[in-house]
């Protein structure tokens, strides 16, 4: 291969193999002689010395070649950065001030005797040494060198080793890791279905599954009674941050369980995750917020509970008020809420203005400021219409101190809290209120079984239609079903949705039932759902389960905000792989045998 201007001669590995890797030397090393092998991090010529990080997935070692090596040194003028070597030499302690206490091999440092061109690299296009913002096309296009940089490297390492924790502690649960099909008949979730042409079975298609959910409870009635699988789903949908079209789920299920034993084995589980894959000891039990008070104090149904800024209704201060604004709110039987920003009661105009424009965005009409100044007094727009006493009672209800901030707004109660939970988010990330190390874990419970959409006049299920109502509220399935709280959990951890499961239907007529609310007749049900309706006759227990979505978990455990950085190989966000450019058209032979044809979109 030509590098550049020089052809690069490489050299076999023959029967050579490293000693060690370039993470393992230290002081005790001196004066062995060792083998090691990896890409060359970073190249520096030094007053006739020559200096290579030579870097593996565990570390980096420094090796030093003398021009007194001849070939050694020759070679080594000729490599470049991402050059795959053999290095053999003698281990040495370096000088004091030379030590680097940055890398962990950074005490000694390797002195070359021999070096070996195991192959040569082109100057890649993604640097992995002095990493910059590179586009994230190009990372991906190259993602086999993006993936050498030691921070994508920890977080696959980190992936795994979450994943073998996970493994581990329900393996001693007496959980069973069992494999359920990938060519599947649809799975109702929610999103699109990836399809797969069945070439025997013309004009039919397999669904890719988007969950194991209909399996797994099928092995409940098998009698497996602890399932587990490390699970690959596929959905097609709009793709986000924490969005992939094919994604990973721990998933669970548990018979003669219900709620409280699922959330009891997630909390252990996870308990022995952050122990002993992160060091961290997160708060046992997780605490459990009904959704209605989710949606009442945060305005979402995954509220990240690192920081406070719960909403506070505070029309009572305000009903007495001629302000038009509060009083025609009040009058169309619209909702007043406020919320605290802690620490900042001087805020200028301008930032006022500012968070007014971030609530805006959000939906809101708009915000109200109660700060106090310097002197302690109360600084407000709305002092002159509210008055002293009422603000002053607000101030201490909403339990704001003398550096915070009250922010109120009022809107139609759906619309207003939708739009807090907004900006609660967006004030939490502009001011850093939320730690990326600090892990608040929490359970959503107790959500509605269904919801309704207005446009297409049409009930869903809220989770899949597999949960089953709450036991009390069973009766409300005929008369007012929109009403009925499901047997459903969430797990939320510092403002993802991390997990979804809940205690399913087990009985042949309920499931009917509940299928029949969300608009199935019984023929389409049965024409559906046949098999799972029939093995709910021949003994199925009372089960329980849930998901977590492994990548969102990682992500968060790696600090990351987007789960294509705990991917190996992502899509992008139009769900084409850059790196080998999936999908692609079918040859015309290969839609023959499936029996398709393909009629383009026209522009
Ligand atoms: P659900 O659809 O809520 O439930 O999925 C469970 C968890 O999977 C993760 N997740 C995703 N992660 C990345 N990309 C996606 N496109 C994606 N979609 C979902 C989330 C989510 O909480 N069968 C039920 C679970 C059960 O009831 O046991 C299910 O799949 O973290």
């Amino acid at each position: 291969m030509k590098v550049g201007e020089k052809s690069v001669k490489t050299e076999p590995i023959g029967s050579l193999r490293r000693t060690h890797t370039c993470d393992e030397l230290r002081s005790e090393h001196d004066g062995q002689k060792v083998t090691l092998m990896g890409w060359v991090h970073r190249r520096r010529d030094l007053g006739g010395l020559i200096f290579i990080d030579l870097r593996d997935r565990y570390g980096m070692t420094q090796v030093v070649v003398d021009p007194a090596q001849g070939e050694a040194f020759e070679k080594a003028e000729r490599v470049r950065s991402e050059f795959v070597l053999a290095v053999i030499g003698r281990v040495r302690v370096r000088p004091g001030e030379t030590r680097n206490a940055n890398i962990n091999t950074g005490d000694v440092e390797l002195v070359v005797e021999e070096i070996k061109i195991l192959n040569p690299s082109k100057v890649a296009p993604v640097q992995v040494s002095d990493y910059q913002n590179v586009d994230e096309a190009l990372r991906l296009q190259y993602r086999y060198v993006d993936l050498r940089r030691p921070s994508m490297t920890h977080n696959l390492v980190l992936r795994h080793r979450i994943a073998k924790a996970v493994r581990d502690y329900l393996d001693s649960q007496n959980f069973l890791e069992i494999e359920t099909p990938t060519l599947v008949r649809s799975t109702p979730e929610g999103a699109r279905d990836y399809l797969v042409p069945s070439r025997v079975h013309p004009g039919s298609f397999y669904a890719l599954p988007q969950s194991p959910q209909i399996f797994k409870q099928l092995l409940m009635v098998s009698g497996m009674d602890r399932y587990f699988q490390i699970a690959r789903c596929f959905r097609d949908e709009d793709l986000r941050a924490d969005r992939q079209p094919e994604f990973t789920q721990i998933d669970m299920e548990m018979s003669f369980s219900g709620q409280d034993d699922v959330l009891g084995v997630v909390e252990g589980m996870l308990e022995h995750m952050f122990r002993t894959v992160m060091g961290v000891d997160i708060e046992m039990p997780f605490p459990r917020m009904p959704y209605h008070e989710a949606i009442e104090f945060y305005g979402s149904d995954k509220p990240d509970m690192r920081y406070d800024m719960r909403f506070h209704n505070v029309e009572e201060y305000l009903s007495e008020t001629e302000f038009k604004v509060f009083k025609s709110a009040l009058e169309d039987g619209d909702s007043i809420r406020a919320l605290v920003l802690p620490g900042q009661a001087t805020a200028s105009r301008k930032v006022q203005g500012e968070l007014d424009e971030i609530a805006k965005s959000g939906g809101l009409a708009g915000l109200f400021f109660v700060g106090r100044g310097e002197d302690g007094s109360l600084k407000s727009s709305i002092l002159k219409h509210v008055g002293e006493d009422n603000l002053n009672g607000i101030i201490e209800f909403v339990g704001a101190g003398k550096d915070d901030l009250v922010l109120i707004s009022a809107g139609p109660k759906k619309e207003l809290l939708a739009g807090l939970g907004k900006l609660r988010v967006e004030l939490a990330r502009k001011y850093e209120l939320a730690a990326r190390d600090n892990y608040k874990l929490h359970w959503v419970v107790d959500f509605p079984l269904f919801a309704y959409d207005a446009e297409e006049d049409a009930v869903y299920p809220e989770h899949h239609p597999f949960t089953s109502p709450h036991a009390e509220d069973f009766h409300l399935l005929d008369s007012e079903p929109l009403t009925a709280r499901a047997a459903a959990y969430d797990l939320v951890i510092n403002g993802n949705e991390a997990a979804s499961g809940s205690v399913r239907i087990h009985q042949r007529e309920l499931q009917e039932k509940v299928l029949e609310c969300i608009g199935l007749s019984l023929e389409d049900a049965r024409q559906k759902f046949g098999f799972l309706l029939n093995a709910f006759e021949y003994g199925a227990p009372p089960h329980a389960g849930i998901a977590l979505g492994l990548d969102r978990l990682v992500a968060i455990c790696a600090g990351q905000d987007s789960i294509r950085e705990v991917l190996a190989f992502p899509k992008n966000a139009s769900a084409f792989c850059p790196l080998t450019e999936a999908p692609v058209e079918a040859t015309q032979e290969q839609l023959e045998l499936l029996h398709l044809k393909v009629e383009h979109p026209s522009a």
